[in-house]
């Protein structure tokens, strides 16, 4: 039709695009019903905001992947979004949860329902969800075959702050699992084994499509540490291009402010995380 552009990307209208582009992202979505089973994780991130960025970088029906898939936000919200979606994990709880999810769930009148309280009338949460490290299950995956990889990778930094014991109700480390990205010795081997997963999903993106992390910054040692910008930076390096962020604030669970150093020296409360959004070009 002339005068009317195609969309590539997303089944969007321009003016749904354009409010998209705000670099400023504040949400408030409370908990949902699946809230209860996902909290033992302590790191998950709403399904409502990730069908959110699901509903931008892909069109309905295209596969996302999310190599650090935890409890399911992501699959969760490509379920919301009617996309299709593959997670890999590391941890069997964070697996087992999702399945039990899915078990007890269906999405009913755009949110996620207990099946019982339902008139069979609910749609199945089908996302794939594979247990294991997510480089091996990189590998197995054919190159250009995935529309979107968005993801929330574990910081591989301590996430405590001194003086505040119970800081964070993070459970997200494995321990004795090789592997985990969660606990990578030191800032320099974590953004390597990064690198490494990275490449991976290079290969398996289609080409002009995007990889969207989600990447809180940290302050450590008396330091502001933008690991948002440093993850991004490790991406450019085996071929993305950056192509931007968005500051991404949910204020329906934010915590409450910590006094750090009050009248002292200014410690930041870091109430943000990033979205970076890096494309294969
Ligand atoms: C920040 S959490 C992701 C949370 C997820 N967005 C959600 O909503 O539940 C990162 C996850 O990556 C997992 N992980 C760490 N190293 C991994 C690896 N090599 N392969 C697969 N998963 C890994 C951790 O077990 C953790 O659950």
């Amino acid at each position: 039709m002339p005068g009317k552009l195609q969309n590539r990307l997303n089944d969007l209208d321009g003016r749904e695009w354009l409010y998209w582009t705000d670099t400023l992202y504040i949400t408030a979505y409370p908990p949902d019903a699946t809230h209860p089973l996902r909290k033992k994780h302590g790191a998950m991130k709403p399904p409502e905001v990730m069908a959110e960025i699901i509903r931008f970088f892909t069109k309905r029906g295209e596969l996302v992947l999310d190599p650090f898939a935890g409890v399911g936000g992501t699959l969760l919200g490509a379920a919301l979004a009617g996309r299709a979606s593959l997670g890999f994990e590391l941890d069997p709880r964070w697996v087992d949860i999702y399945r039990t999810i899915q078990r007890d769930f269906v999405i009913a009148g755009g949110v996620f329902r207990r099946r019982e309280e339902t008139a069979s009338t609910g749609t199945e949460i089908d996302g794939e969800m594979r247990q294991g490290d997510c480089l091996e299950l990189l590998r197995q995956l054919e190159g250009e075959s995935v529309a979107a990889v968005i993801t929330d990778p574990p910081y591989g930094i301590n996430h405590g702050a001194r003086g505040f014991p119970g800081e964070t109700n993070f459970n997200m480390t494995s321990p004795r699992r090789s592997g985990d990205l969660g606990q990578a010795p030191d800032l320099e081997s974590f953004l390597a084994r990064l690198q490494d997963i990275g490449r991976e999903i290079h290969r398996v993106l289609w080409p002009g499509r995007y990889l969207v992390m989600l990447v809180g910054d940290r302050y450590q040692e008396g330091e502001y540490v933008p690991l948002g910008f440093l993850v991004a930076e490790a991406m450019r390096q085996v071929g993305f291009k950056f192509k931007g962020v968005k500051i991404w604030s949910n204020k329906a669970t934010r915590r409450p402010l910590k006094p750090y150093a009050v009248k002292s020296v200014f410690v930041p409360n870091i109430t943000h995380q990033n979205i970076l959004i890096l494309r294969k070009e």
